[in-house]
């Protein structure tokens, strides 16, 4: 299994699972434990959670119970975590709507609530969830100094911003941002559109893609474009001999210069070791690659 390579210390899984699903899959702490395992085994190392993730924001506490139960697991993956979305929850009684909070003294609080949940010192990467319009530059920059003089974080990225915003928090931040985490999929390339993958060619960054497959939907069309889709899609997978659309999909996605990196939905093995199979092997042609891009609405001229 390839691994990307973020700076000189520091390297994540090209495939990354993403755990804001874990508490759909049911498992008990000794098969955490046992799937984390499962997943090392393969190569799979770097884990993607956020302090939101779970219905009542349980999935790092899950992990981090495993974690305690076999301790050894800790040194062997890279842990990814994100705050700054407040949203109502039982535990929020006083947040009334949704807001995004980079104000130092929460975005510390909330990077030790993930610690003590994770049940681990500290944190690979942290990430900001969402770009905050009311953020202080400079006071993010003194916050995220802190929790790295702390040893608290090790490295600092930033999720589903703009190139522009990217850029601004980038010139105010002494840390370097390590990686940039949205969402690209053929039911969505937003992030074709308006500049970001090009944005991390620019800057030398691997990014991390979310909902890769659009959360399912696209093995389960909703409209005439997404059946298009699905039917551009089994015609390429047809062509490139491949077992599975899923995996047509992962090829798309990872043939971008930039090396992205995949966060993964599933915590079903069959659907990962095809994942792991698509990182290597055939590639899609240029034609089949812009095939997709255009069927997905992008104009080339
Ligand atoms: N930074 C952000 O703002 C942000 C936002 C959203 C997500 N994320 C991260 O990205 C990760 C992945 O996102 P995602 O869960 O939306 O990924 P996804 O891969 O697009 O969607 C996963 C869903 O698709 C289903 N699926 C996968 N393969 C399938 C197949 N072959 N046939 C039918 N259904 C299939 C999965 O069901 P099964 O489980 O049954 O396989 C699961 O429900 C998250 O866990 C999270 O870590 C980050």
């Amino acid at each position: 299994m390839l691994k990307i390579q973020l700076n000189e210390q520091l390297s994540i899984s090209k495939l990354v699972v993403g755990c804001m699903r874990m508490n759909d899959w049911k498992l008990s702490v000794k098969q955490v434990v046992e799937f984390i395992e499962w997943c090392i085994e393969r190569g799979i190392t770097t884990f993607d959670h956020a302090d939101i993730y779970g219905g009542d924001h349980r999935n790092e506490a899950l992990f981090g119970e495993a974690l305690q139960l076999e301790p050894t697991l800790r040194e062997k993956i890279q842990i990814v975590t994100k705050c700054d979305i407040c949203v109502p929850n039982a535990k929020n009684p006083n947040v009334k709507t949704r807001f995004f909070n980079t104000d130092k003294q929460y975005v510390l609080a909330q990077v030790n609530e993930s610690l003590d949940k994770l049940k681990c010192g500290y944190i690979d990467i942290l990430l900001i969830h969402m770009f905050d319009l009311l953020v202080d530059p400079s006071e993010l920059n003194e916050t995220l100094q802190q929790l790295k003089d702390e040893g608290k974080v090790k490295y600092f990225g930033l999720s589903n911003h703009s190139p522009l915003e990217f850029d601004t928090l980038q010139k105010y931040t002494d840390v370097p941002f390590v990686t940039h985490q949205f969402m690209l999929h053929p039911l969505g390339i937003q992030n074709y559109h308006n500049g970001t993958m090009t944005h991390c060619l620019k800057e030398g960054i691997s990014p991390m893609i979310w909902s890769p497959l659009a959360g399912g939907r696209i093995f389960n069309p909703t409209n005439a474009a997404e059946e298009n889709m699905k039917n551009v899609l089994e015609n390429i997978r047809q062509e490139l001999g491949l077992e599975h659309i899923d995996e047509v999909v992962y090829k798309w996605i990872f043939r971008h210069a930039s090396n992205p990196a995949i966060v993964l939905g599933t915590g079903n093995k069959e659907r990962i070791e095809r994942a792991i199979k698509s990182v290597d092997g055939v590639q899609m042609t240029r034609e089949q690659w812009y095939k997709i891009l255009i069927e997905a609405g992008y104009t080339l001229w």
